[in-house]
């Protein structure tokens, strides 16, 4: 059965019995507590403030506000880290908002998203399948390449990437195995990687997605990740950077102005 099947007869159920509620919330509990058997010393990530990425940040994103879509700070950290940088490859394109927005920054940029045919092959929505790249694909400098992370040739681009967002299947199994992949073949010694959905907002963390983290790549690399405060994104960097301990409950300490403008 689909995801989107599961999704909609787990709907339909739930509204039948709402206590089936519980089972999904205590779900997440579940993976919390199965990720500590394994990583007791690793509850939570240390955390970077995008203040101490760049000091001065100010940046602008292009964005959607619709369905499936990254953070503004998410895409804004991106940003950051595209800074200097020369190369750029991601897995899972959507409508091509965060390529779109580091392409400002990278000239060469490549994402990776299964094709039409098999989103449809997965019995997805035609629309959802053909509103894949309507934004990235307005930049012709961006390759877009098809393919399942599962079984493409990741080996035969023969490339390392500067900085690299996995962003695809955010299930255990698919994270950990994009992962694997791209510390197997895409990496050089100072690619920065960063993972979206690390959390499911930035003061909850997706227990599912931090241990396809930590199992799909080397542990001697698990004391370069970090996450980034205000936003869903794990990172991996090499470096000393100041960091404080992640908390489920914080005063804020800044606040962003957003400036919103209508491009066409
Ligand atoms: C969350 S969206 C990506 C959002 C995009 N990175 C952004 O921030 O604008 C995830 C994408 O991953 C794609 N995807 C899911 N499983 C995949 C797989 N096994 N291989 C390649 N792409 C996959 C989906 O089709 C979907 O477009």
């Amino acid at each position: 059965m689909s995801k989107i099947k599961k999704t909609v007869q787990a709907l339909q159920n739930i509204a039948q019995e709402p206590s089936l509620l519980n089972l999904v919330l205590n779900d997440k509990e579940v993976r919390k507590k199965e990720f500590l058997k394994k990583y007791p010393h690793l509850e939570t990530l240390p955390q970077i403030s995008l203040l101490d990425l760049n000091k001065d940040f100010d940046e602008s994103i292009d964005i959607c506000f619709l369905d499936g879509a990254s953070l503004p700070t998410d895409l804004a950290l991106l940003k950051i880290l595209a800074k200097g940088k020369n190369s750029y490859f991601e897995i899972g394109t959507w409508r091509g908002e965060s390529v779109w927005n580091v392409a400002k920054v990278i000239d060469d940029c490549t994402t990776l998203n299964l094709s039409k045919e098999e989103i449809v092959a997965l019995g997805i929505d035609k629309k959802y399948a053909e509103l894949h790249g309507i934004v990235s694909k307005k930049n012709q400098d961006i390759l877009h390449l098809e393919g399942n992370s599962k079984v493409f040739d990741f080996r035969g681009l023969d490339k390392k990437y500067d900085l690299i967002f996995i962003d695809g299947d955010h299930s255990y199994e698919m994270v950990k195995n994009d992962t694997e992949k791209v510390f197997g073949n895409l990496i050089h010694e100072n690619s920065i990687v960063v993972w979206h959905d690390y959390a499911f907002n930035p003061e909850k963390i997706r227990y599912e997605v931090f241990q396809g983290i930590l199992d799909g790549m080397p542990s001697n690399f698990h004391e370069n990740l970090y996450h980034v405060q205000n936003s869903l994104c794990a990172v991996f960097m090499k470096g000393n950077f100041k960091t404080k301990k992640f908390q489920s409950l914080n005063e804020p300490e800044f606040l962003f102005e957003v400036n919103l403008k209508i491009k066409k």
